[in-house]
């Protein structure tokens, strides 16, 4: 197996780290437009491997996708990340250019990969992946849920007081700061209703900090999140190549699923082998399917800017 990380930066050098440590693929690539960035985090990784006991193969090039020729899967994190203060959306007008080239690059020498994209704003680079690359919606998945059901639950297990292994909850909707909507309805601690150990105060608390997970780690660090994306990213990429067929929440293309069409969002989805192979209708209540409609139409308005650029 063959996996590509695209973007060398803290995002994709994570991804690529937690992809090598899992031993995922006999060889990763490590792409980045700047000259040597990839090959010395890939030089730098490799010099772990006798330490960590992994046999990943890692290699960086410098903007040389034929080096990325067979991916099996191929992770999208170029473009800017956000600055403190900033939304993911504001990053639109530059990231949309650099994926839409990425894709067209890596089709060329891939064309059968399934692509991971975490580049933002994610909803909308993942619709713009799968409109300018005409690839089957199956092949294209963004990772936003995976990572904001990963702060819910971070932020679940601190309230009650447990290990976050014991809880389970979905994020779904846009990965905006407004449109990500963490149902804690449906999360549990050990299979129990969450709300048999939380209050109501605590649990919108909990859903409050959920949705600024990003940004208040963008506040702390001054450049946006690393480790729970790329650990996020390699969990879908273990699904993938170990064809799993785990439940996680990805943004992909919905056709009628949860009241949408023609647009790409977070809902729970059997990640395998060929990609994203079924989504699962999780029946939301009306005050849910409201917020998720509302979220629609902020994603869908973001969409809409791609044909302005
Ligand atoms: C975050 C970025 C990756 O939420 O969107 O940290």
């Amino acid at each position: 197996m063959k996996v590509t990380v695209v973007g060398a930066g803290a995002v994709g050098a994570t991804c690529a780290d937690n992809i090598a440590r899992l031993e995922l693929c006999e060889e990763l690539v490590l792409l980045d437009i700047r000259e040597g960035f990839a090959e010395g985090k890939s030089i730098d990784m490799m010099q772990t491997a006798s330490l960590l006991g992994f046999d990943t193969k890692i290699i960086g090039s410098t903007n040389d996708y034929a080096k990325t020729a067979n991916s099996d899967v191929v992770v999208i994190t170029s473009g800017l990340p956000r600055k403190p203060g900033m939304t993911r959306e504001e990053l639109i007008g530059i990231n949309a250019g650099i994926v839409k080239g990425v894709t067209e690059s890596i089709l060329k020498h891939s064309p059968k990969a399934i692509f991971v994209i975490i580049s933002n704003p994610m909803d909308t680079m993942t619709y713009l992946a799968l409109k300018s690359s005409g690839i089957s919606k199956n092949r294209i998945i963004g990772m936003g849920g995976a990572l904001d059901s990963s702060r819910f639950n971070y932020y679940l297990s601190q309230a009650i007081g447990c290990s976050p292994n014991e809880i389970q909850g979905f994020v779904v909707g846009g990965h905006g700061d407004t449109t990500m909507i963490p149902l804690t309805r449906l999360a549990t601690y050990q299979g129990s209703p969450v709300s048999n150990f939380l209050s109501a105060d605590a649990l919108k608390k909990v859903a409050a900090d959920t949705m600024i997970g990003g940004a208040t780690l963008t506040a702390l660090i001054g450049t946006s999140a690393w480790y729970a994306p790329g650990a996020a990213c390699a969990q879908m990429v273990e699904s993938i190549l170990r064809n799993e067929k785990r439940l996680i929440t990805c943004s992909v293309s919905l056709d009628g699923e949860y009241g949408q069409k023609d647009i790409c969002m977070g809902v729970p989805v059997i990640i395998g082998r060929n990609g994203w192979e079924k989504i699962i209708d999780l029946k939301l209540n009306a005050e849910e399917q409201a917020a998720f409609s509302k979220s629609a139409d902020a994603v869908r308005s973001m969409n809409n800017v791609l044909s302005t650029l």
